[in-house]
């Protein structure tokens, strides 16, 4: 038995959402063939190919979505052997959630030959503890989008999780670095720097924010949506130090007419909400000219998928 699953990349946080947040993107995608073989419960990454395969040293969350899938109701599959072949398109260490697509990809793969009656919520989770094996602590943002496309909300329960989806179309221009700058292990540095205690004042002006953006999607709102994108009090202040040329590429974007711009996920791309296909392109141009100063970078324009 085998199947094929593709799993778009995607964006987190959107500003004042860390953690809560994220959109799926048509930029970019990968895709897990997923064989069962008789066997003693081995896991084993066949081949890894695609534009963006030789970035990859370990297929960590591949691995790592196998490991959370049989450990999930105890489903043990001792006597199966899961044999994969993974299509590396997404960019790694760009902060457009490369490693949740292959995580979400391989889960939603297993899902359909293993327990077809699964919850979404279920395999959003599933997808989100294997991020840990790369990212050091599960987050379920980017696998949440990857899964369920769109825009997607969601809730983190003491067990489990609620995640919303609402269909949500929107064009995004985003500036990416050519090379992976910060390398392996970007994620994981890049959440250590997220404060651990906030005061009650910014956090009642998270929340409040990402409370409008929700209604703001559900009302094809894009202007409060990306007003709101770029007002977050907690996660930005503290990442966007980090990453060269971060106040000209926001510049430029906002010059460009940009809706709204944050960091993408833990970055280092940057992205912006864009009022339609060549509004896009325009400032992602601008976006990818401020930030090549410092680092080369290319743009990139795409919509929700
Ligand atoms: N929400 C996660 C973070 C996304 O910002 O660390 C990582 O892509």
């Amino acid at each position: 038995r085998s199947i094929r699953v593709r799993a778009y990349c995607s964006s987190a946080n959107l500003g004042p959402g860390f953690d809560a947040l994220a959109v799926a993107l048509d930029a970019f995608y990968d895709e897990v063939e997923v064989r069962v073989e008789s066997g003693s419960g081995k896991v084993i990454v066949e081949s890894v190919y695609g534009p963006y395969a030789n970035q990859v040293s370990n297929p960590t969350t591949v691995v790592g979505a196998v490991k959370e899938f049989k450990q999930f109701k105890g489903l043990g599959l001792e006597d199966v052997d899961v044999v994969i072949r993974l299509f590396k398109g997404v960019p790694i260490g760009s902060g457009l959630g490369s490693s949740g697509a292959s995580a979400a990809a391989t889960v939603v793969a297993l899902a359909n030959l293993f327990y077809p009656s699964i919850k979404p919520e279920e395999m959003v989770y599933i997808a989100g503890l294997a991020e840990a094996y790369a990212a050091g602590s599960p987050h379920f943002d980017n696998v949440a989008a990857s899964t369920l496309g769109k825009l997607v909300a969601l809730a983190i329960l003491d067990k489990g999780l609620v995640v919303k989806k609402v269909d949500f179309d929107a064009w995004f221009a985003i500036a990416m670095p050519v090379k992976n700058i910060f390398g392996e292990g970007k994620t994981k540095a890049m959440r250590e720097v997220v404060p651990k205690t906030v005061e009650m004042r910014k956090a009642v002006a998270n929340w409040s924010r990402v409370a409008v953006m929700m209604i703001s999607a559900l009302q094809g709102d894009l202007e409060t949506f990306g007003k709101m994108m770029e007002l977050d009090e907690i996660v930005e202040p503290a990442r966007s130090k980090l990453i060269p040329c971060y106040e000209e590429v926001r510049k430029a974007a906002k010059k460009a007419n940009s809706l709204g711009v944050t960091i993408s996920g833990a970055g280092p791309s940057i992205i912006a909400l864009a009022k339609d296909k060549s509004h896009a392109k325009e400032v992602a141009e601008a976006m990818a000219n401020a930030y090549s100063k410092c680092v080369e970078a290319i743009p990139i324009i795409t919509k929700t998928a």
